[in-house]
């Protein structure tokens, strides 16, 4: 029998952990930052009712219409927009919005995504080389891979995806697409594959895995978006609102960790997490895209006496 695979579904990952420490409580004014399917959101609306407000974000149009479905009976306590995270300032401006209790991030993509082929952010089925999470930004992963120079490439997977072959696998690229466009996501597996050295062709994880984090970071400008959210968050905090963070790679917990660091030397923040938590082992068996989640929380200090 073929498993159906439910792509209006995505399981929120660490939410407990999340909806205990972000502190919430009737009343409060939250921002998903990262809204994807309302996973996270469906709970947290049910901790802030009757008289709470969430502000779900997501750049993700086919995301945010499905959330829309799945917090519906909760329309009226919450607004969701269309937006890069990095301009959350803008959204809660817009909104007359002056204080949040709780912002989370819920970095990456969601299962929705990755199990939607036509995206192409997945390494298992083909499909076109778009990896945007906004369909309308202009630049996709078929621009980067088919227009960059060796080296721009060859920077890209080295520092968004730690990929020790970057250089063999650029000049492979480029070889390649001489001969007719990269079209596919099989076509990008398949180039990789034969560009690494035939001893790692064999790996447990596909050889093109950090490729394809690699540019889909670049398509999206993912890292630049995180520092800029994580900036312009602190400010709006009320004294004693909580801000947590969950990503999946060690390039996004380094910026979380040092912007940490910072706002708390600055007294800003309390760090409440010292070491990031991580999904206990039953929750990896349930959901095995939980494996590398990290999260990392903060809550805001003398707001009141700083500013
Ligand atoms: C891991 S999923 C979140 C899943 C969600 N917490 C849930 O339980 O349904 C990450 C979501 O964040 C969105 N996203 C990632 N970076 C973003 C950014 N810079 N601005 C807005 N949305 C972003 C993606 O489109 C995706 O829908």
């Amino acid at each position: 029998m073929v498993a159906m695979i439910d792509k209006t579904h995505h399981v929120p990952v660490l939410l407990k952990e999340v909806v205990d420490l972000l502190n919430l409580r009737p009343g409060s004014c939250v921002v998903d930052c990262t809204l994807g399917l309302a996973g996270h959101s469906q709970h947290i609306v049910k901790h802030i009712s009757p008289n709470g407000f969430l502000i779900g974000i997501d750049r993700d149009a086919d995301s945010l219409a499905i959330a829309q479905e799945n917090l519906a009976q909760y329309a009226g306590h919450c607004a969701l927009m269309q937006k890069d995270f990095r301009y959350l300032d803008n959204v809660l401006d817009q909104l007359a919005i002056k204080e949040v209790d709780a912002f989370l991030f819920d970095l990456g993509v969601s299962s929705y995504q990755l199990d939607t082929p036509d995206r192409g952010f997945s390494i298992r089925n083909n499909g076109p080389l778009d990896m945007r999470m906004d369909r309308n930004s202009f630049i996709s992963a078929y621009d980067l891979i088919n227009s960059l120079s060796t080296d721009e490439i060859s920077l890209i997977l080295k520092n968004f995806g730690q990929e020790r072959w970057h250089r063999r696998i650029a000049d492979c690229l480029v070889r390649e697409r001489v001969k007719h466009p990269i079209e596919s996501t099989e076509e990008l597996k398949k180039i990789i594959l034969n560009a690494v050295p035939r001893q790692q062709q064999h790996q447990k994880i596909h050889p093109a895995t950090r490729a394809f984090q690699a540019f889909r970071i670049a398509v999206n400008r993912e890292l630049e978006a995180l520092e800029a959210a994580l900036d312009k968050c602190i400010p709006y905090l009320r004294d004693g609102g909580r801000v947590a963070v969950i990503s999946f790679h060690s390039l996004e917990d380094k910026i979380v960790k040092d912007k940490f660091h910072s706002f708390s030397k600055q007294g800003k923040i309390r760090i409440l997490t010292k070491k990031p938590l991580r999904p206990t082992d039953a929750e990896v068996t349930d959901n095995v895209r939980s494996r590398s989640a990290r999260l990392r929380i903060a809550e805001r200090i003398g707001k009141k006496e700083i500013e």
